[in-house]
């Protein structure tokens, strides 16, 4: 069997997405789009991809695509000045040692619709007879595009450029290039030697490929789904290709035990176990996963959460690079920072903030709280209105709450404090020294009650009260009403 390597060419100037990002950095589903074709290359069975880019982005762009797939089989190529598609192809070629019947695929870095699937009758119409195969669709508006001129069988034999179309006969080809390639290395190269920029662009058409090998091999054109080839060249096309990623990215979901409610949007890079359930105005982004059983209810924001089994995530929760364990209770409106770990049955309900810190198993912080810098023992109970107060405004500190300790609503606890296991702090207590375990932490006024009071006390504040409005009254009245009167 030949072997398949794929080249991707990124190389163009993407100038219509006015945009300081690299259009192929631009991302959709929560990947690059040039993660896309890379994919569709190795799902393929490439056992490398070429990637051709401007060398001043290349940096950027291998950062960004090494987030996503892994490095072994992916390799950059060079092409410092957009000379044409030939000229890029040539520049991916360059460092490559190929046998004359191995096999190229050729891809642009901007139709990340384009799947492995799509590409099958293309490796299908390359066989032992055939030197090289591509697609085309048929556009009913085909301006812009490279035309497919066939001879009299019906072989491909040239692709013609709108700026070098020369008769009304041209123009009026529907069938138009797709910019999808699959060639034998041997035909490829020697056409690629061929190649001059004798055109309206002054550019290197890889196009030229066509009449170069059709003068002496077969060729052959694949109908291409015109759907999976639309292209991104500009931010409404960019978030169109995003609805139509989502859209499949419910459906795969939905194939593997997932219910989905509505159009949530979930990124390609989220996981997923059976059972799940996700209500629609949900976002999840990046490295989340959520595991069976778990409900993630109306409008809540998961962005690189690792979510257990059996999870309630009640509406509107924000959560971001933070654990929850199995059958947690949290929300609705609760706001996970980065390193929070919310140990199996731990409940945080709403309007609790919490940041770097652990919660324990069946832990509970229900109302109004902030738990910043903390390790909350199992089976804890902070009350509503728990404040943890980490920060001095120049450090952060920390605080640990034992195991089984009740803390009272409305308290404070001055980090770096502990509170020891099963202890206990008065409501309203501020607590700045370590409470031992079992002890009983009290800190505020002592009420005093003075019976038979608040019927003279009143009655003075209504009297103060009047003798306020006279007071006022006459001030207005001994105002001068005009200077010398
Ligand atoms: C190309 C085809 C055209 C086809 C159309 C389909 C050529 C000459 N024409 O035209 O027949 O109908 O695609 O969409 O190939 N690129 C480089 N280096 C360059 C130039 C382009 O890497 O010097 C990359 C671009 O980043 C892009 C891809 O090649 O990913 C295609 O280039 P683009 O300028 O979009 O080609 P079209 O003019 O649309
Ligand atoms: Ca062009």
């Amino acid at each position: 069997m030949s072997r398949l390597i794929a080249i991707i060419m990124a190389a163009g100037q993407g100038t219509r997405m006015k945009s300081a990002l690299p259009k192929v950095l631009h991302t959709a589903c929560g990947r690059p789009l040039l993660y896309y074709p890379v994919r569709a290359g190795l799902d393929l069975g490439a056992e490398q991809v070429v990637v051709v880019v401007n060398g001043h982005i290349h940096a950027e762009v291998s950062a960004a695509l090494g987030q996503h797939l892994p490095p072994e089989r992916l390799t950059f190529a060079f092409q410092d000045a957009p000379r044409g598609t030939g000229d890029a192809v040539r520049a991916g070629l360059a460092g490559l040692t190929l046998a004359d019947d191995d096999r190229v695929l050729i891809l642009s870095g901007d139709t990340p619709l384009l799947t492995r699937t799509d590409l099958l009758p293309l490796t299908a119409a390359l066989d032992a007879a055939v030197a090289m195969s591509f697609m085309y669709f048929c556009a009913p508006d085909p301006t812009g595009y490279g035309r497919v001129i066939r001879d009299a069988t019906g072989m491909p034999i040239q692709i013609v450029e709108q700026r070098d179309l020369t008769t009304d006969a041209q123009r009026a080809i529907r069938e138009v290039n797709a910019g999808v390639y699959l060639a034998r290395a041997g035909a490829l190269k020697n056409a690629l030697l061929g190649l001059t920029n004798n055109n309206a662009q002054s550019e290197y058409y890889l196009t030229d490929i066509v009449s170069l090998i059709a003068a002496h091999a077969r060729t052959s054109a694949v109908e291409a789904d015109r759907d999976a080839l639309s292209g991104v060249n500009d931010r409404g096309q960019l978030n169109e290709v995003e609805r139509i990623l989502q859209a499949r990215v419910r459906r795969r979901w939905g194939e593997r035990g997932v219910t989905v409610v509505g159009e949530p949007c979930i990124d390609d890079t989220v996981t997923l176990e059976p059972d799940v359930r996700i209500e629609s105005g949900v976002r999840l982004r990046g490295r989340t996963h959520v595991g069976a059983g778990t409900t993630i209810d109306v409008g809540s924001v998961v962005d690189d959460g690792q979510i257990g089994k059996n999870a309630t995530i009640k509406p509107y929760c924000v959560i971001t690079q933070s654990q929850v364990g199995d059958k947690v209770a949290l929300g609705p409106f609760a706001h996970l920072r980065p390193g929070s770990v919310l140990l199996d049955d731990a409940h945080v309900g709403n309007f609790v903030e919490t940041k770097n810190a652990r919660i324990g198993k069946g832990a509970k912080a229900n109302h109004l709280a902030y738990v910043g810098d903390a390790e909350v023992g199992d089976g804890a109970n902070l009350g509503a209105g728990t404040i943890i107060c980490n920060y001095d405004g120049f450090a952060k500190r920390k605080t640990v709450i034992g195991p089984g300790a009740f803390i009272g609503s409305d308290s404070q606890l001055i980090a770096p404090v502990t509170v020891g296991a099963g202890a206990y702090v008065a409501t309203g207590t501020t607590v700045t020294e370590d409470v031992p375990d079992g002890a009983v932490a009290i800190g505020r006024v002592r009420q005093s009650n003075k019976l038979g009071y608040a019927e003279p006390l009143r009655e003075r504040l209504r009297e103060q009260a009047q003798q306020e409005k006279v007071r006022q009254a006459g001030d207005q009245s001994s105002k001068p009403k005009s200077i010398g009167s």
